[in-house]
């Protein structure tokens, strides 16, 4: 199954990208991680990638679009995949269309979850993020079973730099302008699957489950 998270920042797209995989045994791929793995261990591209988005805007098409076609291609890929945050564009959107198809593969759904920005706010300040694995928690909703440590790895646990309000509100922008045009973009080729995201984190799971098939 080679699917696609779509949604706000803050609307659940990890969390529930991380169950999604772990369902259906596919490997979770979230450009964010891997520029903030890339950031962490100081490598050129982290470098280049930070500025964009302490600042909370998106990072140059021609820095993601190559990574993302490099990884989709590799051995553990060949079953399936959840991409996490990408595409966040029209253009990431028609690279990746024409990765896949050199793959000789497609995209089979688009799953959006909706939240509305009110929500999101509330939810954005309560994340903390795990530094090495990337796992996501919520210090009401989804709390870890230890303060600041990791359930999946022992890792410590952050607030993200890019989860100050003002920054939510600039990414929020830059969702509305930039990234939601993909759901009609996706809703055109018939692919698209819309869950309600405001609702517990297990009920979104059972509604995306509900739609991708057991
Ligand atoms: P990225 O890491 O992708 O961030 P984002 O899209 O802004 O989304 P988030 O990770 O903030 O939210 P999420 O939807 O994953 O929600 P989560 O599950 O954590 O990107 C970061 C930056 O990298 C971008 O701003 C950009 O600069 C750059 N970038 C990345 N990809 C790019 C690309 N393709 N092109 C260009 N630039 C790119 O949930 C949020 C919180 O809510 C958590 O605390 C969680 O526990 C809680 N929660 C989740 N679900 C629920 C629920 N149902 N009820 C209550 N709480 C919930
Ligand atoms: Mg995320």
């Amino acid at each position: 199954m080679r699917l696609i998270m779509l949604g706000a920042p803050g609307a659940g797209k990890g969390t529930q990208a991380a169950k999604v995989a772990a369902k259906y045994q596919i490997p979770h791929i979230s450009t964010g991680d891997i520029f903030r793995a890339n950031i962490k261990n100081g490598t050129e591209l982290g470098k280049k990638a930070k500025s964009y988005m302490d600042a909370g805007g998106l990072v140059p098409d021609e820095l993601v679009c190559d990574l993302v076609a490099d990884r989709i291609a590799q051995e553990d890929c060949s079953r399936g995949f959840i991409l996490d945050g990408f595409p966040r564009t029209i253009p990431q959107a028609e690279a990746l269309d024409a990765a896949v198809e050199k793959l000789g593969t497609k995209i089979d759904y688009a799953v959006d979850i909706e939240v509305p920005d009110e929500n999101i706010i509330e939810r954005m300040g309560g994340r903390r993020a795990c530094l090495s694995c990337g796992a996501t928690y919520h210090i009401m909703f989804n709390a870890p079973k230890k303060d600041g440590i990791c359930d999946t790895c022992g890792g410590e646990l952050v607030l993200r730099d890019d989860d100050k309000p003002e920054t939510v509100k600039k990414r929020l922008d830059v969702y509305h302008t930039q990234t939601q045009p993909l759901i009609d973009y996706y809703s055109a080729r018939g692919n698209l699957l819309e869950v309600d995201g405001t609702q517990g984190l297990e009920d979104v799971f059972a509604s995306i489950v509900g739609k991708l098939g057991e």
